[in-house]
């Protein structure tokens, strides 16, 4: 099932609110350590999926990418990034990437940030990336860390009478599959799936693994925004590079 919680109109405006802060974890945690992965795009053929309002295309742009293309689900997202964004070298197309059209070995630089939780189907999803990419050519994902996917139907962080952090409780880590979710509204569907599910998908479908992160706060970060320094004490994000091998089928 592919949900476009993106265009729930609720949603997208406590999104947008949430990312316009200057302080949140996308600026203070994921992005630096995603964009710290980004390879050599000069005269790279970039696809972003997933791409939101389009930041994240706009920046392999700036880094000298001679095509990019971000798509997504989302309407009103495609909508933001055409707003933000205009380039000859830049399309945005509203399209899920399971309908895609994608020709076989011809991008260079695949990315994705934050988006690959809410696919229903991970093998299909990393097939059809491996077959779109070109031999040696780089994935570059981050998705919210199966450790904060697993549970079911608690409340993850256990908490004293006045509030503090005691622990992190962790449940159902082996029960994958879909997981609904109250995140800004009620019944927001994300995935989960272990660790070895993610990494064996890419090692069958022809993607060597060249870098994982599991991003910390930096002390600066935890000084900009206080309640990111809980971040320290389990993985938020889970970020990996990994490259097309040559004679995949
Ligand atoms: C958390 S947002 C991240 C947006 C952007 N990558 C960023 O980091 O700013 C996840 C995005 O994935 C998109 N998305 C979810 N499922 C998708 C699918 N099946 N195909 C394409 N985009 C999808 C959503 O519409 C949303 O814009």
């Amino acid at each position: 099932m592919k949900q476009n919680i993106y265009d729930n109109n609720e949603f997208f405006q406590k999104y947008q609110a949430l990312r316009a802060r200057e302080n949140n974890y996308n600026r203070l945690l994921e992005q630096p350590n995603f964009q710290a992965l980004v390879p050599d795009l000069m005269e790279r053929n970039v696809l972003d999926i997933g791409c939101g309002s389009g930041d994240f295309a706009a920046f392999c742009l700036s880094k000298g990418a001679s095509n990019v293309k971000g798509i997504d689900i989302s309407q009103n997202m495609i909508t933001a990034a055409e707003e933000k964004y205009s380039h000859a070298r830049l399309q945005f197309e509203q399209v899920a990437f399971e309908d895609a059209e994608v020709i076989e070995g011809s991008i260079d630089f695949i990315s994705s940030s934050l988006a690959f939780h809410y696919f229903a189907d991970f093998d299909a999803l990393i097939k059809k990336i491996s077959t779109a990419l070109c031999t040696n050519g780089t994935l570059l994902f981050s998705m919210e860390h199966p450790i904060v996917t697993a549970n079911k139907e608690m409340d993850s962080w256990i908490c004293d009478t006045q509030g503090n952090y005691l622990y992190y409780a962790l449940d159902n880590y082996h029960e994958e599959g879909y997981r609904t979710q109250t995140w800004l509204v009620d019944g927001v569907v994300m995935y989960h799936r272990t660790l070895s599910t993610i990494i064996n998908t890419l090692v069958i479908n022809g993607l060597q693994i060249e870098k994982i992160l599991e991003p910390i706060p930096t002390l600066e970060a935890t000084r900009k925004l206080p309640s990111i320094a809980k971040e320290i004490r389990r993985p938020s994000f889970l970020i990996i590079r990994a490259k097309k091998l040559p004679n995949y089928i």
